[in-house]
Parts: structure tokens; C-alpha cells; sequence
């Protein structure tokens, strides 16, 4: 968007019926001031403000700007190492670029552990004001995201396995994904086991996917039932717990334990029954009578 369309909106929307005759007279005025020495201004900052938006919602949790590696690159200088084309292609589908072999993208993908970039829903527009946005100089970090309450572990874990429902009404993740971890009945496999996941993505890397989800049939599954900020916190909580207990939770050894106590139960009950019928008959009726003619004749 340049100055113009700025200048345009801030007129028309105080263009109501009932007010255009008094604002009438001011408004051209206004208008001029506006071209006259503002104008450079104020479309530079609106576009940068849509920029810090975009960045807030969908980058800042793996990115900063100055403030050093997260999960992915720092980003500050990236208008001078890469094209603006080459960015937006980038933001809008890493992985297209990967797969097409584009050689940069291949190589930090590598260099980045193979986290994948979430495709940004974003227009070229939208990315542009992006870039200006983090290009003005300023050092841009996340503030520390906050740490789940044990409630929030405890409320994690119901959602997780279902017991309690998303706000939005989104599935369970547990009829998809499956942690090893004593207090949740087994979830699917239709997806990955995320055990270890937190130890893998992070924290950020985690929230960033369950904010924005990269894979299709998850991003499909949550596209119009997104999960609010307290049931990521609490979902990202549940999954640090699951992963700093698993070495407590990991012999979930149900097969053996359960084929054991079959065996032993067997053998119980038929000592049982032959305690309870010891006075039983053991041969058959006619085979007495047949050895008692045998012996009298
Ligand atoms: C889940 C974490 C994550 C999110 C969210 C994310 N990125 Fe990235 N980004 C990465 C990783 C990891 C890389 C390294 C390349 C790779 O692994 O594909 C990267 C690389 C980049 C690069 C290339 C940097 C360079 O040095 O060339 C740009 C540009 C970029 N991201 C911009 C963005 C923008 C803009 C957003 C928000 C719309 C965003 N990213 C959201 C993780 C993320
Ligand atoms: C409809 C099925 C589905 C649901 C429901 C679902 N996911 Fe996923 N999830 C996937 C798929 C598919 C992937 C891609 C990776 C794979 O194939 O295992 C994935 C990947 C992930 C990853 C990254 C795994 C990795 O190893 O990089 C995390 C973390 C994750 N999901 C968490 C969740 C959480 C938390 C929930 C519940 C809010 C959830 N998912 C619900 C299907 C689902």
C-alpha cells in the first residue's frame, strides 16, 4: 500500500452522510497537509505496522531480528542476503522451494536440523510490508512465552486424550499422535509419536506448529477450530512434562505382565477345580462293571 491509499482511507471513513457538510470544508485542508509533508510518512508507517502484526502472529516465535539464532535464522539483514522475490517465494512455501531444489533453500534447511517452515498465509503485499517492517533497524525478540501452571499440564493432558474439549471444537490430537506416558490411554498412529517432540522443536518450535500448523491434514483438521493461546500453553506444557518424564514412563511392558498373569490365573482355577471335585468318578461306569465279570468268571 503506498501513501495514497492511506490518505484515502482516512478521508472516506469519516465520509458519513451526517457529517460530510461540516467536515467539508476541513477535510481538503487536511488532505493537503497530509501530501504536503506527511505523506511519506505515514504510508511507511501503516505498511510497517501490518508488517508487525504478521510478524507477531506468525514469525516471532522462531525468529528474531538482532536478538540471534532461534529455530530458525536471525533475520536481521535478510533484504541484503536474499532477493525480496526470493523471500516471499520462501515465506509462502519453503518447502516448494526445497523440493524444486532452489540450492539456498535446500542448504538452510540442512543447516536448520530439517525444522520445516510453516507456509505463511500471507500475500506478496503482506510479506513486503513484513520486510519493512523488520528491516527498519530496530532488534525484535518474542517475550519469553509463559510457563504452564500445573493446571494447565493437568488440562493439557485432558485435551490431549479427549477427556476435556477444545473451546473451538477441534479433534483430539490423541486420534492422531501418541505419547508414551502412563496416564494417557493409547492415542492414534497416524501420526508421530510426539514423546519427544518438545526435546526435538522446543518450546517455540512446538507452539509455532500448534499455532500454525504446517501439515496439511493437521492444518486441515484445525483450519476453522483454531486452539486458543491458553490451550497452546497448556498443550505445549503437557508435552515438556511427557518428555521429561518418559525415562519413568517408558516400560509400558502391558503384553508380558498380561500374558503372565492369563498363565498363572489358569493354573489357579484348575487347581481349583480339581480340589473342589476330588471325589469325582475318574473312570466310567461300564469299565467297572466289565473288570468286576472279568474277575468272578
Ligand atoms: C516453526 C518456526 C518458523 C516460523 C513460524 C517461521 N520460520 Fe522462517 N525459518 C524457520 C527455519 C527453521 C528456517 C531455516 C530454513 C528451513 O529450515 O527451512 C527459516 C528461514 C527463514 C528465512 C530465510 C532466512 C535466510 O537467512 O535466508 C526467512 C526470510 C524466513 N524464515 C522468514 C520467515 C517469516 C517472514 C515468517 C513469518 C511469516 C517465518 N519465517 C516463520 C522457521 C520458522
Ligand atoms: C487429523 C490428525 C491430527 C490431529 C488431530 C493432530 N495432528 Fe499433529 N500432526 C499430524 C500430522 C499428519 C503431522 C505431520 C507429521 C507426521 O506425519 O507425523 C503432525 C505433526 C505434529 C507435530 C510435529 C511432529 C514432529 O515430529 O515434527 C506436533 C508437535 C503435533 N503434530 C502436535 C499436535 C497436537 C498437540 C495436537 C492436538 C492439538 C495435534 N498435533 C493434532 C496430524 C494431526
Amino acid at each position: 500500500m503506498d501513501a495514497g491509499d492511506a490518505v484515502v482511507r482516512a478521508g472516506s471513513s469519516t465520509l458519513t452522510p451526517s457529517s460530510r457538510p461540516r467536515v467539508g470544508p476541513i477535510l481538503p485542508a487536511v488532505s493537503l497537509a497530509l501530501a504536503c509533508g506527511l505523506l511519506g510518512p505515514v504510508g511507511l508507517a501503516a505498511q510497517q505496522d501490518d508488517g508487525r502484526q504478521h510478524f507477531e502472529t506468525l514469525c516471532v516465535v522462531c525468529h528474531t531480528v538482532g536478538g540471534g539464532t532461534l529455530i530458525g535464522p536471525d533475520l536481521r539483514g535478510v533484504e541484503d542476503r536474499r532477493s525480496e522475490d526470493w523471500i516471499i517465494r520462501f515465506v509462502q512455501s519453503s518447502q516448494q522451494m526445497v523440493s524444486a531444489g532452489d540450492s539456498t533453500a535446500v542448504a538452510l534447511f540442512e543447516e536448520y536440523g530439517s525444522i520445516l517452515m510453516p507456509d505463511a498465509p500471507l500475500t506478496d503485499a503482506e510479506i513486503r510490508s513484513v520486510i519493512a517492517y523488520t528491516s527498519q533497524g530496530e532488534a525484535l525478540a518474542a517475550a519469553p512465552a509463559p510457563d504452564a501452571t500445573a493446571e494447565q499440564v493437568v488440562h493439557g493432558q485432558d485435551l490431549f486424550q479427549g477427556t476435556a474439549r477444545f473451546s473451538n471444537g477441534g479433534p483430539t490430537c490423541g486420534s492422531c499422535h501418541d505419547v508414551a506416558n502412563d496416564a494417557v490411554i493409547g492415542g492414534g498412529v497416524l501420526a508421530a509419536e510426539l514423546t519427544t517432540v518438545f526435546s526435538r522443536l522446543g518450546g517455540p518450535g512446538v507452539r509455532a506448529i500448534l499455532g500454525s500448523p504446517p501439515f496439511p491434514v493437521m492444518q486441515q483438521a484445525y483450519m476453522h477450530r483454531p486452539l486458543t493461546d491458553d490451550e497452546v500453553v497448556s498443550l505445549v506444557g503437557f508435552l515438556q512434562k511427557a518428555d521429561e518424564e518418559q525415562a519413568l514412563h517408558q516400560p509400558r511392558a502391558y503384553g508380558i505382565a498380561l500374558f503372565g498373569s492369563g498363565v498363572v490365573g489358569a493354573a489357579l482355577l484348575m487347581g481349583l477345580f480339581s480340589l473342589t471335585w476330588r471325589g469325582r468318578k475318574r473312570g466310567s461306569v461300564n469299565q467297572e462293571i466289565f473288570d468286576r465279570q472279568i474277575r468272578s468268571s
